[in-house]
């Protein structure tokens, strides 16, 4: 498939950033530059903080914005006396899509696939659609995910300083993961305005998690309205 025709899905991953009225401030700027947006050849999805959920909900509706809403993460453990979880149900609320087993998590608290595979479960049964991160072609890919993301920890949060993974390498990568899954296939991992050009035409790209390109609305306009 061309690049030009392919849907591709476009996930911003706000991490630790952002209010809940910087989520107002930034969706209304994208509201004012939807213009420039080919939203027809691509599917966007903005991934806040459990916090945000909510007013990430109200106004994608409120602008009409064809956007979804999707969390950074999920309980291992399902409704219950868990201070501090967040549950698949609760997040089911305002959002349709989870991001499970970024390299963050690992990286900070320990994260593992023990309980990547427990988050799954929950999102499954949550009726969430899920996003797994795997850091490379030997990463396990579990079952009932809707995306893997290849995300490789040292591209990631170089925006602006400028690591992002090669795309033959990508490509080679990719071609791996998909002898262990049908599911469409992203990249993630310092994509902006200029360093997607590269892996727009590596032909299993199916989309993008996108951070700090994401979190400004001009650098995201930029990126979105540049495919
Ligand atoms: P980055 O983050 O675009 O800032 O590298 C991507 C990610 O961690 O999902």
């Amino acid at each position: 498939m061309n690049s030009t025709t392919k849907k591709l899905l476009f996930i911003a991953n706000w991490k630790s950033h952002k209010t809940s009225s910087e989520t107002h401030h930034f969706l209304k700027e994208l509201q004012a530059s939807l213009s420039q947006i080919n939203t027809k050849n691509k599917d966007i999805l903005i991934c806040s903080s459990y916090t945000s959920l909510e007013s990430c909900k109200r106004y994608i509706r409120e602008f009409s914005l064809p956007f979804f809403v999707g969390a950074q993460d999920v309980s291992e453990f399902g409704e219950g006396p868990y201070t501090g979880e967040v549950s698949g149900v609760q997040i089911r609320e305002f959002a349709d899509y989870v991001i499970i087993g970024h390299s963050e998590r690992k990286r900070y608290l320990h994260e593992t696939d023990e309980q990547i595979q427990k988050k799954i479960k929950q999102a499954l049964t949550a009726d969430l659609k899920v996003i797994l991160c795997v850091q490379d072609e030997n990463s396990q890919v579990f079952q009932g995910v809707s995306y893997v993301a290849y995300e490789p920890p040292s591209a990631i949060s170089t925006f602006g300083v400028g690591k992002p993974d090669d795309p033959e390498h990508v490509s080679k990568v990719l071609q791996a993961l998909a002898q262990k899954t049908d599911v469409p296939l992203l990249y993630g991992g310092s994509v902006d305005e200029t360093t997607i050009q590269g892996y727009l035409n590596v032909d299993s790209v199916r989309g993008f998690l996108v951070g700090g390109a994401s979190l400004k609305p001009q650098s995201f306009i930029s990126l979105l309205s540049s495919c």
